[in-house]
């Protein structure tokens, strides 16, 4: 659990990377109607909840270096005594200063009154540019709520910089305490990645499997990170399948890629087994290449090296591997630069992890593969799709496989935070057993 602390270092450090004549303004995300009277689950915007811990809607952050006592101000929903009959305990102004670090909270019923005051004065106005429309017409209005009120000289704010990419920067880098909440996210996918080995059967039906993981989130106080996906057969070979409903046969191999969210942090694992518990030869021949290569990408998981490094790792291995199969031709440095592997490898080896399952964070600065530095957190994920529309020999279609760790980078190399996913096919078939 991040403390209050750690939000209150992380909205000093933001305010100072904004400079000394900045006021910093975020707006919460709203809540989104389902249907009729029904709310989906609230998520709070990832930058937001960074910064704050904050989880409800109708919140307007402000950080006002500048001032002498209230520089981190919140402004939300006040507690309604007849709202909370119905939905529950609302946290209020006196909860934001009283258990979120805040110097000061107002009524977000008053923001449009005050926010005018509160950029007066400062030059420069930092805020999330383009995200949300509602929100930037908002704070033109606000800004010219000044220029009308002063009159003959305007102490309206003139600089307007998007902070985003600051915001994302700092999420780029996790701390000790981020680090552990992601390990717990981690260890949790991996136990609901045990209990559908050890449920699944020929003759379920992909729904089923995804039955065992909710259940096995739900008891540790997670939730999905993202819509898992399960598919078996020829659904191992639709990247984006999440339809879940096909029955499981015997003889097919399940592609399962499911993560937790555990207090906002997020994991991504991906697991790949035969239904029937045992690996068939070719299965084996195909798991062992895409586990090879993942291997050998996890190796380059190295402080100093590049973006792009671990994904040509995996790369090589499976064009060897294509190769050997004979589902490819040609040279190895043919396939690797006409990129013919592309056919049955056609996505890149990871990204970024955090509050995000996609996290925030640059790949390429000025054109280049940015540098692996101490503490940001990848997945590492290499797959290979041989579908039965392939051109592939036969014996090898209906088969795809993909292995999606979790890693965190550091001076030690890597370290593997889904490593309790059983992984092997000795580890899987043992598990598998029961
Ligand atoms: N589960 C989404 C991904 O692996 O990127
Ligand atoms: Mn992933
Ligand atoms: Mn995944």
């Amino acid at each position: 659990m991040i403390k209050t602390n750690e939000y209150i270092k992380r909205r000093k450090q933001l305010m100072k990377i904004a400079g000394k004549n900045s006021i910093t303004i975020l707006s919460s995300r709203p809540a989104l109607i389902r249907n009729g009277d029904v709310h989906h689950y609230y998520r709070q915007d990832s930058d937001f909840y960074y910064l704050s811990g904050f989880n409800e809607p109708e919140a307007v952050l402000v950080l006002i270096p500048n001032r002498t006592g209230q520089q981190q101000i919140l402004f939300c929903r006040e507690v309604d005594p007849k709202k909370i009959i119905w939905d529950g305990p609302m946290v209020g102004t006196q909860g934001a200063v009283d258990n979120y670090g805040f110097d000061a909270a107002f009524d977000i019923k008053e923001v449009d009154r005050r926010l005018p005051l509160l950029l007066e004065g400062c030059e420069k106005v930092c805020f999330k540019i383009g995200e949300n429309n509602e929100f930037d017409q908002k704070l033109a209005g606000w800004v010219k709520a000044i220029d009308t009120r002063v009159g003959e000289k305007s102490n309206a704010p003139e600089e307007f910089m998007s902070i985003s990419h600051v915001i994302h920067d700092m999420r780029l880098y996790k701390s000790h305490t981020e680090i552990k909440c992601m390990k717990k996210s981690a260890d949790i996918a991996a136990s609901a990645h045990i209990r559908m080995m050890q449920n699944c059967q020929p003759g379920m039906y992909e729904f089923e499997l995804q039955a065992e993981y909710q259940h096995q989130l739900m008891r540790q106080q997670s939730h999905s990170s993202y819509p898992p996906i399960i598919g078996s057969g020829e659904n191992n070979n639709i990247m984006h399948y999440i339809n879940n409903n096909k029955q499981m046969l015997d003889g097919e191999l399940v592609l399962v890629d499911a993560g937790a969210e555990y207090d906002y942090y997020a994991s991504d694992v991906t697991r790949t087994y035969p239904v029937n518990g045992k690996f068939s030869a070719r299965q084996k021949d195909l798991y062992e290449l895409v586990l090879q290569a993942q291997s050998d990408a996890i190796n380059e998981v190295q402080v100093g090296k590049h973006w792009i490094d671990f994904h040509e790792a995996a790369a090589k291995t499976i064009s060897q591997g294509l190769l050997d199969f004979k589902i490819l031709q040609g040279s190895l440095d043919e396939v690797l630069e006409e990129k013919t592997y592309t056919q049955y490898y056609m996505h890149m080896t990871g990204h970024w992890l955090g509050l995000d399952v996609h996290d925030v964070g640059d790949y390429r600065v000025d054109d280049l593969w940015v540098e692996l530095e101490e503490n940001v957190v990848l997945t590492v994920e290499p797959g290979l799709y041989i579908s039965e529309n392939s051109k592939a020999p036969k014996k090898w279609r209906g088969m795809g496989v993909r292995i999606e760790d979790d890693i965190q980078v550091t001076k030690k190399g890597p370290v593997i935070l889904s490593k309790n996913a059983p992984k092997t096919v000795a580890e899987i078939e043992q598990t598998m057993r029961g």
